[in-house]
């Protein structure tokens, strides 16, 4: 079977981990600071704060942005369900806009529809590794003063104008699950241009303790800890951290090699005319996360009988990036929301494996079954 996604993981980062485990100092210690310090220089940040996974540092971004009960957030139901659940975490409502049917990403229009009195925050989405029109979005949240929180999960190594994501906004959360560019076994980071922000979010991914493990331990006397507010344990091992450090140094060489993966696949599959390509604007530039494929009404064979087939000839695929508002955890709440774009979109899309290294013959096979199928199939 070819798999849909495969961290690229080597022995450098197994050694990276093993020396961490041996050195005594195993969580939110050396390591995490290095690989925050690494981090935030590589997307440009002021400061990057390290925690366990994207979700943690999204709820975490809600609450420094003053986000609670009553609040209405904005953000697009088609994404991974945890965009939408980080909302909730602190008790407010996300208000779903449409997605741009052609880049997967919020619809700026859209959100700028939907916002009301109640409304404090956008939360965008890089879709996939597409930057969304961040600076379209700056400029609503200026115009009606709400704070604009970046979901950045599947975005390390994209660019924005040419910037990388994580130098445009004061939050912006990045993940390092197994599915991501860049992998640290689960983890995130929040980066952020504000002193008091990141003071904020180091006191609350540990509890609200004042002094930290780290201080304490290099201190040359003794110091008595006070938790200030209600914190959390969003803590980032330093295994992880370790093998963080390893893989931001192939960051730059894996998205470059996605992007020439990306471009085969665009370049052989583009005479099929009943699909749709990722399409790269100017001042785009994709980490190609995920390659996405939408089939067109007009193709002979439907999504799901796509997915079928091409998984008994031996390729795993998966069903477009979902919409939350469909979920059975969401659907009472939604009292029948209809987003027919992000349905439409949604219902009609296909992820097909990408990763690096990929073999020659494996993509060539994907490509030659995808036109077989496609191509030669009746519409009845
Ligand atoms: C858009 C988006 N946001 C948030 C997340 C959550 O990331 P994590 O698994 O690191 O919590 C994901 C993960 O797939 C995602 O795709």
């Amino acid at each position: 079977m070819i798999p849909i996604a495969k961290p690229y993981l080597t022995e450098e980062e197994a050694q990276a981990a093993h020396d961490t485990i041996l050195s005594g100092w195993i969580t939110q210690g050396p390591k995490v600071s290095e690989f925050e310090e690494k981090f935030a220089h590589y997307t440009g940040a002021k400061y990057a704060v390290a925690v366990s996974s994207c979700t943690t540092a999204l709820h975490l971004a809600m609450i420094v942005s003053g986000i609670g009960q009553g609040d209405e957030v904005i953000c697009p139901s088609m994404s991974y369900i945890a965009t939408a659940n980080c909302i909730k975490y602190v008790g407010a409502q996300p208000v779903f806009a449409e997605v741009n049917p052609e880049t997967y990403n919020i619809d700026a229009r859209d959100a700028e529809r939907k916002i009301t009195s109640k409304t404090k925050a956008i939360l965008i989405v890089h879709q996939i590794g597409m930057p969304a029109d961040i600076d379209a979005f700056k400029a609503i949240c200026k115009k009606y003063s709400l704070k604009l929180i970046e979901d950045a999960a599947c975005a390390v190594g994209s660019e924005y104008k040419g910037i990388k994501i994580g130098n445009h906004s004061e939050l912006v959360c990045f993940s390092f699950h197994p599915r991501k560019v860049i992998s640290t076994g689960d983890g995130g980071m929040i980066t952020t241009s504000s002193k008091e922000y990141d003071n904020r979010l180091r006191l609350l991914r540990q509890h609200g303790m004042s002094v930290n493990d780290r201080l304490r331990h290099e201190s040359k006397k003794v110091l008595f800890e006070d938790h200030l507010e209600l914190g959390y344990n969003y803590r980032m091992t330093d295994i992880q951290a370790s093998v963080g450090i390893q893989q931001l140094k192939k960051l730059d060489w894996i998205v470059n090699e996605r992007r020439k993966i990306a471009q085969k696949y665009i370049v052989a599959l583009k005479e099929i005319e009943c699909i749709r390509l990722p399409i790269e604007v100017e001042g785009y530039f994709s980490n190609y996360q995920s390659f996405s494929i939408f089939i067109k009404e007009t193709c002979p064979i439907g999504r799901n009988e796509l997915i079928e087939q091409l998984f008994k000839k031996g390729i795993s695929t998966r069903r477009g990036i979902m919409t939350s508002h469909r979920e059975t955890a969401y659907k009472l709440t939604c009292n029948g929301l209809s987003l027919p774009i992000s349905e439409y979109t949604s219902d009609n899309s296909i992820i097909i494996p990408l990763y690096v290294p990929m073999r020659e013959e494996d993509i060539n096979f994907i490509i030659s079954t995808l036109k077989n199928l496609i191509l030669n199939s009746i519409k009845f």
